[in-house]
C-alpha cells in the first residue's frame, strides 16, 4: 500500500490479540508498527511504516559514541466515541525541531513528522487503551548515522516513530529525592532540548534517589544549588497559599507542553494565579513549615499530573497532604478535553476520523 508520501507495509501478523491493554506498564510493549526514514546531507528518503523491527547499524555509528540524539513523547487517546485523537502535536513538532537545532541536527520536516504520526496512529488505533489514564505513547526520535569517529555534527540521521500502549508513568504518588551534590543541567548546556544526553545525566543521581526509597530526584540550579528546576520526567508545580508557582523556563528545563497547557488551563479555566518564577528548596521547606504549602505535584506527557507525596533528602523532609483540589481539578480538566468530553477552548485536539 502507498501514501502519497509513506511506503505503507501493513504487518502480517499483528500481536494485538495477544495482550491484554486493560493493564499496561509504561515502556515495555510497543505496539506492531513503526516509521522510519534515513536523511543524508539533508535529503530525506522516502519513510517507510512498516512492522516494528530492530536496526542493524555500524559499529563507529556516531550517535553510540557522542550521542547526537534527540526525542519527543506524546500520546494519542481514544475519545468516547471511539475516535483516535491527537493533543497539541505540533508542539511537540516544533519542539524537536527546536532540540534538534540546539544539537546540530537537520530538522525534521513538519509533514513527516505530522503526517507520519497520523498514518502511525490510524494504522494502530487498535492498539489504543480504552481507560481514561491509558493512551498510545508516541516517540519520535531523531539520532546521527554517520559511521565516523571523529568528533562532528553527523552528516546523516534517521529520523523513527514508534508507539506503546501505556499506563500512567507512576501508578502511586512520588517521593522525590532532595540532593545539593548531582545537577541534571546547567546554564549554557542542552537541559533545555529533549537529548538523550540529558536523561543519562540524570541516572547517576537517580541511582542514588532509588537506593534511598525514592522514586526521582528533584534537581536543583546547577550553580547555587538552591531553585528549584525539574524531576527529569516532569516539570513541578507547587500551590502556596492558593497560587500555582511554577520554575520559569530558563534554558536548564524542558518546555513541557503540559508543563504550558496547566499553566494556561490554571490562569483561563480555571481562574487560578499561576507565577512562573524562581522558587527555591528553603522557600518551599518555610511554606511548609508555616502550613502555606498545599500541595505539590509534577506535569509531564507521560507523568500526566503526578501528585508529590513527600520531599526528602539532604537535611529536608517535608510530607504533603493527601487532598490535591487543584491538582485534581487541572487532571479532570486536561482529561476531559483530551477525550473530548469538554468543549476544546484551544484547538488543542485533532479527531483522527
Ligand atoms: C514524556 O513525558 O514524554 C517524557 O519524555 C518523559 C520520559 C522520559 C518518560
Amino acid at each position: 500500500m502507498t501514501h502519497s508520501k509513506f511506503r505503507i507495509r501493513p504487518t502480517a501478523t499483528s500481536r494485538l490479540g495477544e495482550v491484554d491493554l486493560s493493564d499496561i506498564p509504561f515502556g515495555r510493549l510497543y505496539s506492531d508498527h513503526m516509521l522510519s526514514v534515513d536523511c543524508s546531507d539533508g535529503e530525506w528518503g522516502v519513510p517507510e511504516i512498516g512492522p516494528f523491527s530492530n536496526f542493524s547499524l555500524h559499529p563507529a555509528t556516531s550517535v553510540f559514541h557522542y550521542a547526537q540524539a534527540i526525542f519527543e513523547g506524546m500520546k494519542a487517546y481514544r475519545a468516547d466515541d471511539g475516535v483516535p485523537v491527537l493533543f497539541r502535536s505540533r508542539e511537540n513538532w516544533r519542539r524537536m525541531n527546536r532540540s534538534a537545532h540546539r544539537m546540530v541536527m537537520t530538522p525534521v520536516p513538519e509533514d513527516l513528522f505530522l503526517d507520519g504520526i497520523r498514518e502511525l496512529v490510524r494504522l494502530d488505533r487498535g492498539w489504543i487503551p480504552d481507560n481514561a489514564t491509558g493512551a498510545l505513547y508516541i516517540r519520535p526520535f531523531l539520532f546521527a548515522t554517520d559511521p565516523y569517529i571523529g568528533v562532528h555534527p553527523s552528516k546523516d540521521y534517521k529520523f523513527c516513530i514508534f508507539t506503546a500502549p501505556v499506563g500512567p508513568y507512576y501508578t502511586k504518588p512520588v517521593t522525590l529525592y532532595v540532593t545539593r551534590r548531582w545537577i541534571r543541567a546547567a546554564p549554557g548546556g542542552i537541559g533545555e532540548a529533549k537529548a538523550a544526553g540529558n536523561y543519562s545525566a540524570s541516572l547517576y543521581g537517580m541511582q542514588e534517589a532509588e537506593a534511598h526509597g525514592c522514586d526521582q530526584v528533584l534537581w536543583l540550579d546547577a550553580i547555587e544549588h538552591r531553585f528549584i528546576e525539574e524531576c527529569g520526567t516532569m516539570n513541578m508545580m507547587f500551590v502556596i497559599g492558593g497560587r500555582v508557582i511554577t520554575p520559569p523556563l530558563g534554558g536548564t528545563i524542558l518546555p513541557g507542553v503540559t508543563r504550558d497547557s496547566a499553566i494556561r488551563l490554571f490562569r483561563e479555566q480555571l481562574d487560578v494565579e499561576v507565577e512562573e518564577r524562581p522558587i527555591s528548596l528553603e522557600e518551599v521547606v518555610a511554606c511548609h513549615e508555616e502550613g502555606t504549602l498545599e500541595e505539590c505535584f509534577g506535569v509531564g506527557t507521560a507523568a500526566i499530573v503526578s501528585r508529590v507525596a513527600r520531599l526528602t533528602g539532604d537535611g529536608v523532609e517535608v510530607n504533603l497532604p493527601e487532598e490535591c483540589p487543584l491538582q485534581d481539578r487541572l487532571r479532570d480538566t486536561i482529561t476531559d478535553i483530551r477525550l473530548c468530553r469538554a468543549p476544546d477552548p484551544y484547538g488543542w485536539v485533532e479527531r483522527l476520523d
